[in-house]
């Protein structure tokens, strides 16, 4: 694991939107997996004005995103669906038939899990896989107790997750307690993986992924797994952690890893 201590939520967030400028540059045809949530949303804000400065054309990248809320529709404005397509896909340029998310409102929500699961496999696979962390350490909606080995499935969001999404929903709206989301496995797939971190709030689910055991109860710790992943944080959410100094030497914002 990369571990990036940035200076400020700024900084962090540009280093994330630079690596995947980066990856966009080299790759064109490259396939993304994308997220959601606060953070993404802030990384999102970063990422579209730099297509202008990397001179990036995103038309032919193909994307998947970590999960969908079953029961709502495309169209409905708390899917994320509606959130890509409104605040990524169109001011990236992208085209919506090359842009993947799990169909929340799918008749057999088992056949779209494997569907889902299978339309990754025969894009190659995801080259960047961006991904958040829960409070309680998730990564996609893969909540603690989750299989290390899980794939595309449907999970029960915890009360933790409610809790904390409860406020992208208007008073009285009706919450989603179940999701679409990629298993840890298919995540570990991935052939590169990066993860933005902001805020205290994080702080402890960032210090057990990166320094405790590997543990179902962090689904995030599953990452010390994976060959290839970079985890961007600033301040607060590396507050925790014990080797800041290791960290730092071995690798500081803009210079490649060694
Ligand atoms: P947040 O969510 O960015 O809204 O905190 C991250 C996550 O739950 O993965």
């Amino acid at each position: 694991m990369n571990i990036v201590l940035c200076d400020s939520p700024e900084q962090a967030i540009r280093f994330a939107a630079d690596t995947i400028c980066r990856q966009v540059a080299a790759r064109p045809d490259g396939v993304h997996g994308f997220a959601t949530g606060g953070t993404m949303d802030q990384l999102y804000q970063a990422l579209v004005p730099l297509q202008r400065q990397y001179a990036l054309d995103w038309s032919g990248v193909r994307s998947f995103n970590l999960d969908e809320y079953v029961g709502l529709d495309a169209d409905h404005p708390m899917s994320y669906r509606y959130f890509m397509r409104h605040n990524v896909f169109g001011p990236l340029g992208m085209q919506d038939a090359r842009t993947h998310l799990p169909r929340g409102d799918a008749r057999d929500l088992e056949q779209e899990c494997r569907d889902y699961e299978n339309a990754i496999a025969a894009a190659g696979g995801i080259d960047l896989q961006l991904l958040g962390i829960g409070k309680n350490g998730h990564i996609g909606f893969n909540e603690p107790s989750s299989s290390l080995g899980s794939r595309t499935r449907i999970a029960r969001l915890s009360q933790d997750t409610l809790a904390a999404n409860q406020r992208f929903f208007p008073p009285g709206a009706f919450q989603p307690q179940w999701a679409i989301t990629m298993g840890i496995r298919t995540i570990l797939e991935s052939r590169q993986i990066v993860l933005l971190a902001l805020g205290e709030q994080k702080a402890s689910a960032v210090a057990a992924m990166a320094e405790g055991p590997l543990s179902a109860m962090c689904p995030a710790s599953a990452l010390q797994m994976h060959p290839a992943t970079t985890v961007v944080l600033d301040p607060e959410a590396a507050q925790l952690l014990r080797l800041k100094d290791y960290y730092r030497s071995a690798y500081s914002p803009g210079v490649p890893s060694p």
